[in-house]
């Protein structure tokens, strides 16, 4: 063969790990089967979220890699979890980080771990690292590609809080202000490309309720779920 070989990590040469291997890290991962089923449940809410959303827009992404990415992102929270089995609320922002991490020692490529580092609030920046602080090292998490902004949007409908809730598109737009007018643009921009999901059949499905008020949605730099 002649001319250059194509780049092994494109989306087409990607081998995409099926839901039963994805499930399969999430239980090498959790430390309980409590957490197993918090996180892995919420990462199933935000797979639904992302496919209904792909359904109704039309857009020609690639509805294996939102499947996959939907379904590893939270994978890092795991991580947080100490020996008593409570989830360390002060470091929860570095998930994604520890997320991206767990993926790459797995051995699955860039693309994929990136859903794990690229989907908290609306896209964080090295200067929302700096000016807030955060425990993650100064560098840019913003979504590029159309699948990581599907799974990050998606991912603002539902947060794994104590009962777990879904949040609507109005509560989360409010809770993100705190963060700057940059980011309530930002999820509005998405809103407009994604649409607004219709919570009420996942509420129905799964048993946990809408939240409509923003004083009960998490900071944004949770990663809303
Ligand atoms: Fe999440």
């Amino acid at each position: 063969m002649t001319g250059p070989q194509p780049a092994a990590t494109t989306v087409e040469a990607m081998v995409i790990p099926s839901d039963e291997e994805i499930r399969a890290l999430h239980e090498k991962y959790a430390p309980t089967p409590e957490a197993f089923a918090l996180v892995y449940t919420h990462c199933e809410i935000v797979c639904a979220v992302a496919e209904q959303l792909l359904d109704r827009s039309g857009l020609a992404l690639n509805r294996s890699l939102v499947r996959a990415g939907c379904l590893l992102h939270d994978i890092g929270v795991y991580r947080l979890f100490g020996t008593t089995g409570r989830l360390d609320h002060a470091h929860y922002v570095s998930h994604g980080v520890l997320g991206h991490e767990i993926l790459a020692g797995e051995g699955l490529p860039g693309a994929l771990c990136r859903f794990c580092s690229h989907h908290t609030g609306v896209g964080l920046t090295r200067v929302d690292v700096r000016e807030q602080g955060l425990p993650i090292p100064e560098k840019d998490y913003v979504a590029e590609s159309p699948e990581e902004e599907l799974v990050m949007y998606a991912d603002k409908f539902h947060s794994k809080r104590n009962p777990p809730v879904f949040v609507t598109a109005d509560s989360y737009a409010a809770s993100v202000a705190r963060f700057g007018e940059e980011k309530v643009i930002r999820f509005k921009e998405m809103r407009t490309r994604f649409g607004t999901p219709e919570l009420n059949p996942l509420v129905a499905a799964y048993g946990h309720s809408l939240v409509g008020t923003s004083e009960e949605t998490p900071p944004a730099t949770d990663g809303g779920g």
